[in-house]
């Protein structure tokens, strides 16, 4: 009895309210040098209480129980040493969807979005294909996928997708995501080098579309890259060798044999790899001559859309 009475007080003493958490995390976070302090203060308390960031703003005064208020503070002191704040909540959003992410696979990005889209487009220039069998390197998260074939899903399209990583724990972290996200039945993944899983050709038939944004950080562009990136994200995401181009020379040499006639190879590049990549493409006669390119909403190139030639 005497304890519980000794107990309660302390308990009523440690209770804040929403808004007062939101005002010691922002100050926490600017205090640290993070400078969209009062957005990543909201966000954090928006997962930690599974509740939608509207709910953070309206309900000020709504007590946060001790436990969570434990764990917002350790969120805030891994955020103010350096940890992406994707990887402090386990999730980022991806054209509307919630991907679980983990520090094994690379965040997300917004480049990646706009590759998603042109393959999207390219899909829905044939509305009287309706089966597309696709093929994704270096799947990470799943989100390129996974987000084809949820788009897909009730438009009378069946996608067919096999996607490909290195890494194990991406293979495990993608095939949750496309679970979770109700896509397990039309992706299949492999643990694999590029297209080493596919070499039985019968097996797997041919794609029409191979897409794939691959590691393409050069050494030079690595070491100048922000700590909050080179320290937390995985390497084997990023780095694409000496001039990070490795991965488009292979990808680009290998991709014609695993095409149909006709099929497209998305990728994504680095802003300042159009030429290069664009000449590994010409200088390979499989692919018809005319490339697409396509740019950020900074006006920097993104992304490349080749085609393989109808007869070769
Ligand atoms: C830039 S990340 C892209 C991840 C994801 N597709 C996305 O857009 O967020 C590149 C991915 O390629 C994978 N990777 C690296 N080397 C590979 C290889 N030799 N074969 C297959 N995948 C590889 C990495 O593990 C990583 O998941």
């Amino acid at each position: 009895m005497s304890a519980l009475l000794l107990k309660k007080p302390g308990k009523q003493m440690n209770a804040k309210c929403i808004g007062e958490l939101l005002i010691k995390g922002e100050l926490f976070l600017k205090g640290n040098g993070i400078i969209d302090a009062e957005q990543e203060a909201v966000l954090l308390l928006s997962y930690l209480l599974s509740r939608e960031r509207s709910y953070i703003y309206i309900n000020r005064n709504m007590p946060v129980p001790s436990i969570k208020i434990e764990k917002f503070n350790q969120w805030l002191k891994m955020r103010s040493g350096g940890t992406p704040l994707q990887y402090i909540t386990g999730f980022q959003n991806f054209m509307g969807l919630e991907f679980a992410v983990t520090k094994k696979v690379l965040i997300p990005r917004p480049e990646t979005e706009l590759l998603v889209e042109k393959v999207i487009q390219l899909i829905e220039m044939f509305p009287e294909r309706k089966q597309i069998c696709l093929l994704d390197i270096g799947v990470g998260s799943g989100v390129i996928p996974i987000t084809i074939c949820h788009y897909f899903k009730d438009k009378n399209k069946n996608i067919d997708f096999h996607a490909v990583d290195i890494s194990s724990e991406a293979i495990g972290l993608a095939s949750r995501n496309a679970r979770r996200l109700h896509c397990q039945n039309n992706i299949h993944f492999f643990q694999g080098n590029l297209f080493q899983p596919f070499r039985r050709k019968e097996q797997f038939g041919y794609f029409d579309g191979i897409i794939s944004n691959p590691p393409y950080i050069s050494k030079n562009e690595w070491d100048n890259l922000p700590d909050e990136i080179r320290l937390f994200e995985p390497a084997l995401a990023l780095l694409g060798g000496e001039k990070g181009i490795d991965f488009y020379k292979i990808i680009i040499k290998e991709a014609p044999e695993f095409l149909k006639p006709g099929g497209f190879l998305a990728l994504e590049i680095g802003h300042q790899q159009k030429n290069i990549v664009c000449r590994l493409i010409n200088d390979n006669t499989n692919f018809q001559e005319e490339i697409k390119t396509f740019r950020d909403y900074y006006q920097n190139d993104r992304g490349i859309i080749a085609f393989k030639r109808a007869s070769c």
